[in-house]
């Protein structure tokens, strides 16, 4: 098939790479000059495993190109793709900017069919909004489809989460619409959800929430087992063995963050709230991400007392391993709340360094994570890297100035690190 996908962020570039590797011909299309001539060149503006050569190799075969002409892009494709940003105003509700003037674009650069699908993540109702923008620009006589076709990948297993998703949503209100993206999906061999497009796009929404609200349960959770003594990992394991439960999402830590979890939340409740719903389920679980960050703070202060002149090494940046994405990364707040209180910070990640050097610029970046670790009071972790699961723990020893570890992703055995003369405060395990 011909299809052209309009905004190559994470989302619009994976996606473009891979149904061009499922052998679709695809035009990617940004109006970002600098990042398409990269793109062209092979050159990839994030860190995500496996994407480079998918865009290599389907670069070399001609079956994906990019461009910064939309008009290129509507052209030549049969059904296009809006998988621009939709970013967070300071209200919290969904910028939709971007998604109206592609809606429009497209409308003007329209000739003949065309079937424009949703990508991008968007309050219900936008769809209603694409079709309006289109009909009142399309030319007369030339008719479309409008349908949303939300992405559920994640970033650092994005390739496989696209390749091998649990679902595909398609929200369509022709016949025609829906057969096309059936046939377009049918190699993935997935489960197929087919709604109507005010539905899909609430499925988006509601299973970012319902993520985050089991993220922010457990974190609540593990407070009540640091109060009493109870572990976490176990509390966890024992309900998430329950298959209405399930394990998955129940990690406790220092907080989810990233580029949709926090903006996907706020642009929920806001869209709630215009309907005349006040969301306060989900107004609860931000509250507790926030909270969950400022624990680690008064972990540090209840263990090493007053913070300021002391040097904390922190290792990880990035919201999440396998990304160099910093976006909403509770590793910054915590760094800041660190430095406010008059912290020395060291830190480290495999990725995201050189994306957090402008937004920390009194931090010392290490070359390590045993550079990290010299002469500092704490070593805290905040993203749990594998690298950082198998460190040398006599070495980090000898150069830590007192043997204080606080794991903010539960990573390491607290009896293990006990054992070695660690002092180890994990999240959710203290011992009473
Ligand atoms: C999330 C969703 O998982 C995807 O399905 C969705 O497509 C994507 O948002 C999106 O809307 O584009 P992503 O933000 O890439 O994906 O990352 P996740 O793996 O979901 O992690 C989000 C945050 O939750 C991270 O900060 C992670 O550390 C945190 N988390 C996750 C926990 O603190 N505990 C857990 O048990 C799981």
């Amino acid at each position: 098939m011909n299809i052209s996908i309009i905004g190559s962020g994470y989302v619009g570039l994976v996606t473009g790479a891979c149904f061009a590797e499922l052998g679709n011909k695809v035009i990617c299309a940004d109006n970002d000059t600098e990042k398409i001539s990269d793109l062209k060149k092979g050159v990839i503006p994030i860190y995500e495993p496996g994407l480079e050569e998918l865009v290599a190799n389907n670069l070399k075969r001609k079956r994906l190109r990019f461009t910064t002409s939309i008009k290129e892009a509507v052209k030549e494709s049969e059904i296009i793709f809006i998988a621009v940003g939709t970013p967070s105003l300071g209200n919290g509700e969904a910028d939709l900017t971007g998604i109206e003037n592609v809606a429009r674009q497209i409308a003007i650069n329209m000739s003949s069919y065309r079937l424009i699908a949703e990508k991008s993540t968007v309050p219900v109702e936008t769809g209603e909004w694409v079709k309006h923008t289109i009909s009142t620009h399309v030319k007369r006589n030339v008719k479309f489809d409008v349908a949303s076709n939300p992405e559920f990948l994640r970033e650092g297993c994005a390739i496989n989460d696209f390749m091998h998703p649990d679902r595909i949503v398609i929200g369509v209100e022709s016949k025609k619409a829906r057969d096309i993206l059936l046939s377009l999906y049918k190699p993935l061999h997935a489960p197929i959800v087919i709604t109507n497009i005010k539905s899909a796009e609430l499925i988006k929404h509601a299973s970012n929430a319902f993520l985050a609200t089991k993220i922010s349960f457990i974190n609540a959770v593990s407070n009540i087992c640091d109060k009493v003594g109870a572990q976490i990992t176990e509390v966890a394991e024992g309900m998430g063995l329950d298959k209405r439960i399930g394990s998955s999402f129940l990690n406790a830590g220092v907080g989810y963050g990233g580029s949709c979890f926090p903006k996907d939340l706020d642009a929920f409740i806001t869209i709630s709230e215009k309907l005349g719903y006040n969301f306060e389920l989900l107004k609860a679980v931000k509250d507790i991400n926030e909270q969950q960050k400022a624990c680690v703070l008064g972990k540090l202060k209840d263990a090493l007392w007053i913070i300021k002149d002391k040097t904390i090494g922190v290792l990880g940046l990035s919201f999440k391993p396998s990304t160099d994405d910093i976006r909403n990364a509770p590793s910054l707040d915590i760094i800041k709340a660190l430095e406010a209180e008059g912290a020395n910070i060291k830190v480290y990640d495999p990725q995201a360094m050189a994306k957090a050097r402008s937004m920390l610029k009194n931090a010392k970046f290490c070359k390590d994570p045993y550079q990290a670790c010299k002469d500092a009071d704490c070593l805290l972790i905040v993203t749990e890297w594998d690298e950082f699961k198998e460190l040398d723990f006599t070495r980090v020893k000898k150069l830590l100035k007192r043997p204080l570890i606080i794991d903010g992703r539960n990573i390491y055995d607290p009896k293990k690190l006990s054992k070695l003369g660690f002092i180890y405060i994990g999240i959710g395990r203290s011992e009473k």
